[in-house]
């Protein structure tokens, strides 16, 4: 969602601004902007509506040498995406960029009646309130920014500047994350700290209810409430080669082949093969603890909901008198559900910074109950506020469809559960089928995406005309089913669900028409013979099935067949998923459609 940088320092902070923007587009944004002032303090506000190509046209017509400035993309939540609506917002000397919401912005608004607004935005009614503390010079800009956060209700991330001293950029956190890099005789500032690789390693994650008054060769934090705080100095891990393209079309192909490597590196050092063993550091539980788990939540939005969903299959499969329980983050955390005795929550997210999820978190450990992070970003608000955690550790996912990161977010969870059973004193012989393939894994999801990818984009193009699919799966195929019907919405607009092979009787039986393609992911294992059936009832209904399948020789009369290879048993479904996102990705381009930033969604959520 919404991006925040800001510079200050000896170099273009223009240049920089929109540099940074450029990084932080993948987030999903409608409008951007940007203000820099010169020495004086003459501020140059430029803001366009649409893409930041739109914004850069304005540049080419304003450039200035300006040393600071901050900088925004918009994702409306507060009036449509128009200029006037995108940040910076202005209000006397005052300019600001807003991540999140202030949710009492209408009381405060009648409060500030001097003010003339321009926009239909909470943040300008946040600006105004700082102006109103600021303008008579009786507060410095950060005490004037206190004052006013000191009264707003909701969440932010927010950056500030002012004609009246411009050589200092306020920010502060509630709820949206904020990094601050240090450069040397230049601060930066971003949402993400995506935006500042190439510039600096270094950088402070500023936590809730934190302030900070950054120059070009200082940071002063403080809370809200005046204490000062001692920061804590980060290594940003990222590198430049992980947040380009590298040769790739989209970052979304990009992703989806990075994926042996990905899990490789998510799998380091936590399976042992010559042990039969698994380990996991970061959640910090006790054997004792680990025997005592009897019932586990995982929870979750979007594909980190779908993950722990195909998670919770596996684990219940060889963990004893367990239970997982998955759920929908954004339905959770209103629900008035009470977590039986001796549970572990998984909070499992890609950005470590959505919101539902942020919010479950809360919620249940007001419970009591342990927390686990399964987090991909590293220093996100989720992987510091859970009790414990394990990284998957897949690098930066850029494109909005996560791909890289679910395979990564199941199989770290296998690897909790598997901790959970080698505690219990599940017998070796059991574990170690799971223990295997998984080590197996990175090698064979290379394989498939070789054997089928150059298959997957022929079928994937006769198949554009469609704007309806039903992906359909039985077991731990069926989670499956669900995240490769996501991907295809998300990116190629095409109205797909997912539905379990059982299930189908009961309803969807009735879409059957030439209107829709239905996907079947047919894995080897007890339950093929069940799920041929229903292939036959779809078939006898004039469906156009395509089925993807590791059986040798499939032989039913459907109208395609993608064969994986058959490697792995357990995890066929995995492998399955990669034919799914590659046929997503192919559809996609076949349509034309932005694939890295499909229309009205966001990478990372982190307002309601
Ligand atoms: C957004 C993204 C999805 C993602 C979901 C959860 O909707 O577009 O790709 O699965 O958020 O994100 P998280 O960062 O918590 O995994």
């Amino acid at each position: 969602m919404c991006g925040i940088v800001g510079y200050v320092g000896n170099k273009n902070a223009q240049d920089f601004l929109i540099s940074g923007l450029k990084r932080l587009e993948y987030r999903g944004y409608d409008s951007a902007g940007i203000v820099t002032l010169d020495s004086k303090g003459e501020a140059t506000l430029l803001r366009a509506k649409g893409k930041i190509s739109n914004l850069e046209e304005k540049l080419a017509k304003n450039k200035r040498e300006d040393k600071i400035g901050i900088g925004h993309t918009r994702w409306a939540t507060h009036g449509e995406p128009s200029e006037a609506n995108a940040h910076p917002h202005q209000a006397g000397s005052i300019y600001l960029v807003h991540n999140g919401i202030i949710e009492n912005y209408k009381e405060l608004k009648e409060t500030l009646k001097e003010h003339e607004f321009k926009s239909e935005t909470d943040t300008e009614v946040l600006a105004a309130l700082i102006n109103s503390f600021y303008k008579d010079g009786k507060h410095s800009l950060i005490n004037a920014v206190v004052q006013a956060l000191k009264l707003a209700k909701g969440t932010y991330g927010i950056a500030v500047v002012s004609c009246k001293a411009p050589d200092e950029i306020v920010v502060a956190r509630s709820g949206s994350p904020l990094v601050v890099g240090i450069g040397h005789d230049e601060t930066l500032i971003a949402s993400d700290a995506s935006a500042l690789v190439g510039h600096t390693k270094q950088a402070i994650y500023l936590n809730d209810g934190e302030v900070a008054l950054v120059k070009k060769d200082s940071i002063e934090i403080k809370t809200l409430n005046a204490e000062p705080v001692s920061a804590k100095v980060e290594e940003i891990e990222t590198n430049l080669a992980a947040i380009q393209k590298g040769g790739y079309d989209h970052f979304l192909l990009k992703e989806i082949m990075e994926q042996p490597e990905s899990l490789k590196e998510t799998l380091r050092g936590r399976v042992n093969l010559e042990a039969r063993t698994v380990h996991l550091g970061g959640p910090g539980l006790s054997e004792d603890e680990l025997r005592k788990i009897k019932h586990l939540v995982i929870v979750g939005c979007g594909t980190a909901y779908h993950a722990g969903l195909l998670a919770g299959y596996y684990i219940e499969q060889f963990t004893p008198e367990i239970t997982v329980e998955t759920v929908i983050a954004s339905e959770y955390r209103y629900r008035n559900a009470y977590i039986p005795e001796d549970s572990v929550a998984l909070i499992v997210s890609q950005s470590g910074e959505t919101a539902d999820t942020l919010a479950c978190l809360r919620e249940i450990k007001k419970q009591g109950v342990k927390t686990i992070g399964i987090v991909n970003a590293i220093g996100s608000t989720i992987s510091r506020e859970v009790d414990g955690g394990t990284y998957v550790h897949v690098g930066p996912e850029i494109s909005v469809a996560s791909t890289k990161a679910f395979t990564s977010q199941v199989i770290a969870m296998v690897i909790f559960g598997l901790t959970i059973a080698q505690a219990k004193g599940v017998k070796p012989s059991i574990l170690y089928p799971y223990i295997k393939e998984i080590a197996a894994m990175p090698e064979a999801i290379r394989e498939t995406l070789e054997s089928v990818h150059e298959k997957v984009k022929k079928i994937a193009n006769k198949y554009t005309k469609y704007d309806h699919a039903v992906y359909l799966g039985r077991d731990t195929a069926y989670p499956t089913a669900m995240e490769g019907a996501l991907k295809l919405k998300e990116i190629s607009y095409v109205d797909a669900n997912a539905y379990a092979f059982g299930e189908l009787k009961h309803g969807p039986l009735a879409l059957i028409d030439d209107r829709f393609f239905e996907l079947a992911l047919l894995p080897e294992g007890h339950l093929y013979d069940k799920a041929i059936s229903n292939v036959q009832e779809v078939l006898a209904r004039g469906g156009k099935i395509i089925a993807v399948t590791n059986v040798k020789k499939f032989d039913m009369k459907v109208e395609d067949v993608i064969e994986i290879p058959d490697t792995l048993e357990i995890f066929a479904p995995i492998l399955m998923n990669l034919v799914s996102q590659l046929f997503a990705y192919y559809m996609t381009v076949a349509k034309g459609y932005n694939v890295d930033q499909p229309r009205n969604l966001a990478k990372s959520v982190t307002v309601e």
